[in-house]
């Protein structure tokens, strides 16, 4: 009896295992290995001031009325802050004291998935929709017009973040033109540069392709004296800089702990980096090996999610990319961008309903023992 269950059980075996081999063999997702050196952390890029427990003395604004606000923009003037949403609405929040009083209203639906989201120079707001490419909504919110959605004859896929400088020139990223926005875990797990920097110029209204074979180029922001561009790429945890005067491309910072997402400049020195997800064993695992990417690709055409995220935070760093605080918490996930406005920090996010603020005063980062 035990050696017939076990003939039975290895006849089994075999034929999972030899269906596993065919699946594998005839699925066509094909991913590649990652630059090695952007799968390692480097100590140098964890700063000196830390706080580990971001989620403590953190408020929640607008729980339930935002659902999913990838990106934020704060108008000084208005002191409204513009925040684009998982079900295309553009919604502008007024913030008061009290966390929970601030009001929530929708602004303007875009009929995509608004993701970055900046002021133009005459009152617009230039938002970067994943869908639908880069748009033009007017200040009064009654016009919304398509800049762009191509260039050099290749569709943007996913148009993600977007930055304005002084003159009016927008500068804005596709994170892929082979993925969409619901497909993004497999361009991650592909592995191979889909991305493109570009620019594009109201008054001539071209868009030029700065940078190509970019890795999900994400998050985009402007040094303050308007030389260059920042440009952070998600799956090896970089960001670049793009001097617009020559096209000159160093790095800014790189071996990140987690996957970057938005960058944000606060008007005062700093550059504040978004991390959805700490770069995790598994996470280590997954990046260095193509093969365990492609059976992870496989499992989730069956719907389970690939991209299990943890330990979020968000990274201050200074004008020449030197770290020097990491807000973050093992109990939080999906943060996608950090905005600072007065002493707080105002935090987007890809899966939770509600902006989180922190009060950098009160919950700062501290040496670290
Ligand atoms: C804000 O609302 C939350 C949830 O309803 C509540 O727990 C909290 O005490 C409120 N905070 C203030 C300052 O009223
Ligand atoms: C955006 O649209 C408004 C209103 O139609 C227009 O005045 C403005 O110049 C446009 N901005 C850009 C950058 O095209």
């Amino acid at each position: 009896m035990p050696l017939l269950i076990s003939s039975r059980f290895l006849f089994f075996s075999t034929i999972v295992l030899l269906v596993s081999i065919a699946l594998y063999r005839l699925d066509t997702f094909d991913p590649a290995h990652l630059p090695p050196d952007s799968l390692v952390s480097y100590t140098s890029s964890i700063p000196p001031l830390l706080n580990d427990q971001f989620l403590t003395g953190a408020e929640f604004i607008g729980v339930g009325l935002l659902n999913s606000p990838e990106d934020i923009a704060y108008h000084q003037d208005s002191g409204l802050i513009y925040t684009g949403c998982v079900d295309g609405w553009v919604k502008r929040v007024s913030v008061y004291d009290s966390a929970n009083d601030s009001v929530i209203e929708d602004w303007v639906n875009t009929g995509g998935r608004p993701l970055g989201i900046a002021f133009g120079i005459h009152g617009e707001v230039i938002v970067a929709d994943a869908y639908k490419g880069l748009l033009n909504i007017s200040g009064d919110g009654k016009k919304t017009e398509l800049l762009t959605e191509e260039a050099e004859g290749v569709r943007f896929k996913l148009t993600d973040a977007v930055v304005v400088a002084d003159n009016g020139v927008m500068y804005f990223t596709d994170a892929s033109y082979k993925y969409s926005l619901h497909q993004f875990s497999f361009d991650i797990l592909e592995g191979k540069p889909n991305g493109r920097l570009m620019s594009f110029d109201p008054t001539t209204r071209v868009t030029r392709v700065l940078l190509r074979d970019l890795y999900f180029a994400n998050g985009v922001s402007m040094s303050p004296d308007q030389t260059h561009i920042i440009f952070c790429e998600t799956p090896i945890r970089r960001c670049s800089k793009y001097y617009i005067n020559g096209g000159r491309v160093e790095v800014f910072i790189d071996g990140l702990p987690g996957y970057p997402d938005n960058i944000r400049y606060d008007g005062d020195g700093h550059y504040w980096i978004a991390m959805p997800s700490r770069v995790t064993t598994l996470w280590k695992l997954t990046m260095k090996y193509p093969f365990l990417r492609k059976l992870t690709a496989m499992v989730a055409k069956y719907g389970y999610e690939p991209m299990i995220m943890e330990d979020a935070g968000v990274m201050q760093v200074d004008l020449d990319g030197n770290p020097i605080a990491y807000y973050h918490d093992r109990r939080h996930t999906h943060v996608t961008t950090g905005v600072k406005i007065g002493n707080y920090l105002y935090c987007g996010s890809l899966l939770h309903s509600h902006i989180m603020r922190l009060d950098l005063l009160k919950y700062h980062a501290h040496k670290k023992l």
